[in-house]
């Protein structure tokens, strides 16, 4: 009856897109989250609450649906029971291993700088105050401190000063996941621009879309756009690396590859096993999208001729507060610049959420831009009774 039963480990917007792929080829989507309600939840065939991090809700859910494929959606799951259910002969995608070795910074880093040799900012480890500054120290300042377990810019910060390093250290243990206090303390970069590189493992081998280049403020994204100017020099470096560290982690899907672009350098940054959120701009730009280009991978199907639309960007539409009652005005007026809107159906607002997205096409990358920008600007969120 199903092309395939797939299972979601995460269902936010990300995973409503795919589950809206997985849907048009006539998949079943059991869409699994923490909260009920949740974006993928709401186009699935079913869904189940509980924390990914609790891997005997994991199996039960698992063992109950039976899915073909476990497409991890969020980078928080525990993921040694994923790694003994792969084992069991469930199947992971891309792999278990992917997700096991992309939950953690610590585990990405090592693996591409150690293992594989991509070039990488300097970096240390510290598990506590001394050792961040006895790291600041090793890699230079300024340096960006992060927790290695936390994700969208949680507890990170830059550190000018060694003073500045314990206030980093402090913000880093107080915004981080689990118990074990760890962060990464990396070299600043002053690059010229950053990229994801969507890279995809298919049955045919490794395929790249066009470089999206992208605005983070706060480490979260802002604005993204395809295609990026990336010298080809560049573009090549990136590309070889990508397929590298795609082809190291193994199994088949779309990874989002990040590059910091400085002079002719791509310098790899990290990487998510799965669509990134700033390949939001593919749902516009190009075809197959980044959702499209996951599953078919993901399913053994053709991934090519990739092919892009034209220049075109894509801009975020963000909460400012805590409400489960608001509602969003201005769509109309977002709509008659042209651009296309993502509103993603979250039950609460919360203080920087991301709550849809802009998407606009344009003659030129700028114009797309600008078209994003304004159209996101016009939605507004009003908050009732507060
Ligand atoms: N070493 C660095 N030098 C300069 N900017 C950085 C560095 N590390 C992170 N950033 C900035 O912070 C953003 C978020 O960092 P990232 O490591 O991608 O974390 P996340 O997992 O939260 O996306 C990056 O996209 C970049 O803009
Ligand atoms: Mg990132």
């Amino acid at each position: 009856m199903w092309v395939a039963r797939l299972m979601l480990l995460g269902s936010g917007e990300l995973g409503r897109e795919f589950a809206i792929a997985a849907k048009r080829l006539g998949c079943a989507v059991i869409a699994c989250d923490r909260y009920a309600g949740a974006p993928a939840m709401q186009v699935a065939d079913a869904s189940e609450v509980f924390s990914m991090l609790d891997g005997a809700a994991l199996r039960a859910a698992v063992e109950k649906h039976q899915p073909d494929v476990i497409v991890p959606e969020i980078e928080a799951i525990d993921t040694v029971t994923l790694a003994r259910l792969e084992a069991e002969g469930w199947r992971v995608a891309p792999s278990a291993n992917a997700a096991q070795l992309t939950m953690n910074r610590d585990g990405i880093r090592d693996f591409a700088a150690q293992e594989l040799g991509l070039e990488t900012s300097r970096y240390r480890f510290a598990e506590s105050r001394e050792e961040a500054l006895a790291a600041a120290e090793a890699v230079g300042l300024p340096c960006v401190v992060k927790p290695v377990m936390s994700s969208s810019g949680k507890g990170q910060s830059v550190a000018r000063t060694a003073a500045e390093v314990g206030s980093a250290w402090d913000h880093a243990v107080a915004n981080m996941r689990g118990d074990r206090p760890r962060v990464i303390v990396e070299e600043f970069i002053s690059f010229d621009t950053e990229i994801t590189l969507l890279t995809v493992a298919a049955a045919d081998g490794i395929h790249f879309c066009a470089p999206i280049g992208h605005v983070q403020e706060a480490g979260d994204y802002r604005e993204s756009w395809q295609p990026a100017a990336v010298a080809p020099v560049t573009l090549r470096s990136a590309q070889e690396q990508a397929a590298k560290v795609v082809e190291a982690l193994g199994g088949r899907g779309l990874f989002g590859v990040e590059f910091f672009i400085a002079g002719d350098r791509a310098i790899f940054s990290e990487l998510s096993p799965r669509p990134h959120d700033t390949g939001m701009v593919t749902l516009v730009s190009q075809q197959p999208n980044e959702f499209e280009l996951h599953l078919r991978a993901i399913l053994g199907l053709p991934v090519a001729p990739i092919t892009l639309a034209g220049p075109s960007a894509s801009a975020v539409i963000l909460a400012d507060r805590d409400s489960e009652r608001f509602a969003f005005e201005g769509v109309g007026e977002a709509l008659a610049t042209g651009a296309e809107l993502r509103l993603f159906g979250k039950p609460r607002a919360l203080p920087g959420r991301r709550m849809g997205v802009a998407l606009a096409r344009g003659a030129m990358v700028e114009e797309a831009r600008t078209l994003a920008l304004e159209a996101a600007g016009r939605v507004r969120i009003r908050y009732e009774g507060n």
